[in-house]
């Protein structure tokens, strides 16, 4: 693991970004799994400052996000299509119809997740972008005595419900479902950058980076990927071991 720990917040995301950017102008047809939630917005702002300024096109990029909300409104500000639309597709180039999230309103959630395993074994990720969960989550693989290995229905914790309440106006309002990609899609990413900020999340991550690989953390199992990057905010990285 390459793990890079930043004093600011501005110098992370550029890294980030740069990483994104070269990937994307070495492969100008690179597919990218995208993350939702707070941790990438910084990223996402400066790659649509590379992209305005001309500096990276996203024109026959491919994206697949990691997860969506089972049930809430499509036209709901909180769905991550929302998200992903708001925070960065529509500032980029990027051809929509080329973007994936899976549908937490189909009318067969299973048959959705098949869809979206055949869609991602047939695309191949060239980087997978992730965020980490206060008790280790990797997109919504929730801690367990046994992990899924494709995309599946998943019953968020109680903890993650709290976590992402910050987002609604009130813990009820927040889906007690997600569908989420497997561990087995995201690690067969052939990169996976992994960012976290903030001290409340010094813990977790010397947990994944440092602690014994078990699915009760599932961003531990990133230990056996053989190429992974992590962007750590001088907060998030104090328990680490040098
Ligand atoms: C988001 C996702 C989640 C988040 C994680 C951290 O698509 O899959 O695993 O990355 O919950 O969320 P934030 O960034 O809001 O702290």
């Amino acid at each position: 693991m390459n793990i890079m720990t930043f004093q600011t917040n501005e110098e992370l995301n550029q890294i980030a970004a740069s990483i994104v950017a070269s990937l994307v102008q070495t492969k100008p047809n690179a597919v990218l799994g995208l993350a939702t939630g707070s941790t990438p917005i910084g990223l996402y702002q400066e790659l649509i400052r590379l992209n305005q300024k001309g500096y990276v096109s996203f024109k026959n990029v491919k994206s697949y996000n990691l997860d969506e909300y089972v049930g809430l409104p499509a036209d709901h500000s909180e769905t991550y299509r929302t998200f992903m639309n708001t925070q960065l597709f529509d500032h980029i180039d990027i051809d929509k119809n080329n973007t994936y999230v899976p549908n937490g309103n189909a009318p067969d959630l299973d048959a959705e997740c098949q869809y979206y395993d055949e869609m991602l074994a047939a695309a191949s990720l060239d980087m997978q972008l992730l965020g980490i969960g206060h008790n280790g989550h990797i997109a919504f693989n929730e801690p367990d005595d046994q992990l899924h290995s494709g995309t599946h229905v998943v019953q968020l914790k109680e903890e993650t419900r709290q976590a992402n309440a910050r987002f609604f106006s009130s813990i009820d309002e927040v889906p007690s479902q997600a569908i989420t990609m497997g561990v087995g899609s995201i690690l067969k990413a052939k990169m996976i950058m992994l960012i976290v900020r903030g001290a409340e999340k010094a813990d977790i991550v010397k947990r994944a980076l440092q602690g014994p690989i078990t699915t009760e953390v599932p961003a531990s199992l990133l230990q056996t990927h053989p190429n992974v990057v992590v962007l750590l905010d001088k907060e998030a990285a104090k328990h680490l071991d040098a």
